[in-house]
């Protein structure tokens, strides 16, 4: 990715000044919410963060969709979503298992069609039925308005972008490349917007701009009159050139990032041996591309 380091230092934003300084499990924690994205069937990778989301004490978890596509436990991964997670709205993927899939390449179709057919195998009626009530019924958008430290910000939800909710791709290089349509975007954020799609976490600022979490110290702390676009990363997929699996989590008003390592090895093993899901699928775990 091409990144204008003396645009950054010139335009300094004074949050990157901000130490941390509420830690996890403190007197002074308040509202803290999760916010997972992209697990595409990835059970080890699923787990590895529900654990480590656990272990924070954090009760609320929110879910970007992608839950299913790529991966070979799309039938655990719903469960643990359905079970796990406050709400998801909807992702390509799931879009793509329930519906159909749009503008696929061959794998993801073909993945696609493979998870439909296991969910549709599944032999226990109840737990068919509560899959398929889940992935039918997820929404577009979800919408907060909380108390986050000093701020009440308004925080969307969504799984691609603001204003195509499903589909659309806000890469970083888009800031350079079409500021026309970042700027664009930004016009549909009231404050602060979770997106995720892309499996590339970071955030875009309305100048435009993009900050890898690496250069935020890996927290962005949501501050008033500042509208944001945070996209979270991939569980399951991640595509940063970093295999560990990505999510965030809120406290106060600060949004950390958080990358986990996992067992890959077995979920590449998995694809691998399932012949419906191509082994590029397995491979870009070990790359995270
Ligand atoms: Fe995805």
């Amino acid at each position: 990715m091409k990144k204008r380091v003396a645009f950054v230092w010139v335009f300094r934003p004074s949050w990157l000044d901000q130490a941390e300084t509420v830690k996890v499990g403190s007197p002074l924690r308040t509202y803290m919410f999760a916010v997972l994205s992209d697990i595409h069937s990835n059970l080890e990778a699923l787990t590895t963060v529900l654990a480590d989301i656990e272990k924070r004490g954090i009760k609320t978890i929110y879910c970007l969709g992608d839950v299913v596509g790529y991966g070979p436990n799309p039938r655990e991964c719903l469960d643990l979503v359905i079970e796990k997670t406050k709400w998801c709205v909807l992702g390509n993927h799931d879009y793509a298992v329930f519906y159909e899939p749009t503008n696929f390449n061959y794998g993801a179709e073909q993945a696609s069609f493979w998870s439909r057919e296991v969910l549709e195998s599944e032999e226990e009626k109840q737990r068919r039925d509560r899959r398929w009530s889940f992935l039918g019924k997820l929404p577009m958008r979800q919408t907060l308005k909380t108390k986050l430290g000093d701020n009440t910000p308004t925080i969307d939800f969504v799984h691609a972008s603001p204003r195509r909710p499903v589909n659309e791709y806000i890469f970083p290089d888009d800031v350079y490349t079409n500021p026309v349509k970042v700027r664009l975007l930004f016009e549909r954020v009231k404050h602060i917007c979770f997106v995720g799609h892309t499996h590339m976490p970071g955030v875009f600022l309305d100048e435009p701009d993009f900050y890898l979490p690496g250069e935020l110290g890996n927290v962005y702390p949501i501050i008033e009159d500042e509208k944001a676009i945070i996209n979270i990363g991939s569980v399951g997929q991640p595509r940063d050139k970093d295999n560990r699996a990505s999510y965030v989590y809120v406290n106060e008003n600060k949004v950390h990032f958080v990358r986990l390592e996992y067992d890959f090895e077995t979920t590449m093993k998995k694809i691998i041996a399932i012949d419906q899901l191509d082994d590029f699928h397995a491979e870009r775990l070990r790359s995270g591309r």
